[in-house]
């Protein structure tokens, strides 16, 4: 059997991803590949657990440390009971945000040492990356003012436009660094114009 492939997306709040993987997953559908379609943080009932944690705004002792920990235990729950079954049954997985969010939020945005970032990342997935990362980017002033139509904020859309803007920064700077292995996607525009830039990202994978 052969290993399925492993698809993340990522973005800074408001970039629409949600609609945006809706799209991915019909992508799929109609090109009748195999998919299991996750997120992170969560994908199975415990790292769903940790997630409620993690976003919880009224967790306000919540360390540094603590956050990075908690995002990197519910990761490794969820690869070992979801990701890499799947993967190893010839799926493709898609999953919403992976590591690449911990470098971002909890490297760029909470100021934690990328070496450390790495040391779990490791520990946790072994030699275990993504084939294909998708970065919708968005000036960050939009997304959030697309994001704030949404209901309470969570713990970390409680964070002022700066963090975002770090997030932003680690997103583009991971993807310049490894440029194999990511694509950004520009999210400005009608919905069909950022769909059209993702298929084309797709249609590069399907080859
Ligand atoms: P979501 O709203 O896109 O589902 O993501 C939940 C939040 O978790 C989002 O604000 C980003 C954050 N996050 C991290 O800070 N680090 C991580 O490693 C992941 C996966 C998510």
């Amino acid at each position: 059997m052969m290993r399925g492939k492993f698809i993340t997306v990522e973005g800074v709040e408001g970039v629409g991803k949600t609609t945006n993987i809706a799209f991915i997953e019909r992508y799929f559908i109609q090109a009748r590949q195999d998919i299991f379609l996750t997120r992170e943080p969560g994908g199975t009932p415990l790292a769903e657990k940790i997630r409620d944690l993690l976003l919880d705004a009224r967790q306000t002792s919540m360390t540094n440390d603590t956050e990075l920990l908690l995002m990197f235990a519910a990761r490794a729950q969820h690869l070992n009971e979801k990701i890499l079954p799947a993967l190893e049954a010839g799926q493709w997985v898609i999953c919403d945000r992976f590591t690449d969010a911990t470098y971002a939020y909890q490297g760029g945005g909470r100021g934690i040492s990328k070496t450390r970032i790495a040391v779990l990342e490791d520990w946790v997935q072994g030699d275990l990356r993504p084939d294909l990362t998708l970065i919708l980017d968005l000036p960050v002033a939009e997304g959030l003012k697309r994001a704030g139509q949404r209901s309470a904020p969570d713990r970390f859309e409680q964070e002022k436009q700066v963090f975002f803007e770090r997030v932003r920064a680690s997103y583009l700077e991971l993807a310049r660094q490894a440029p194999e292995r990511y694509r950004i996607i520009d999210a400005s525009g009608s919905i069909d114009k950022v769909q059209s830039r993702i298929k084309e990202a797709l249609d590069e994978l399907m080859t």
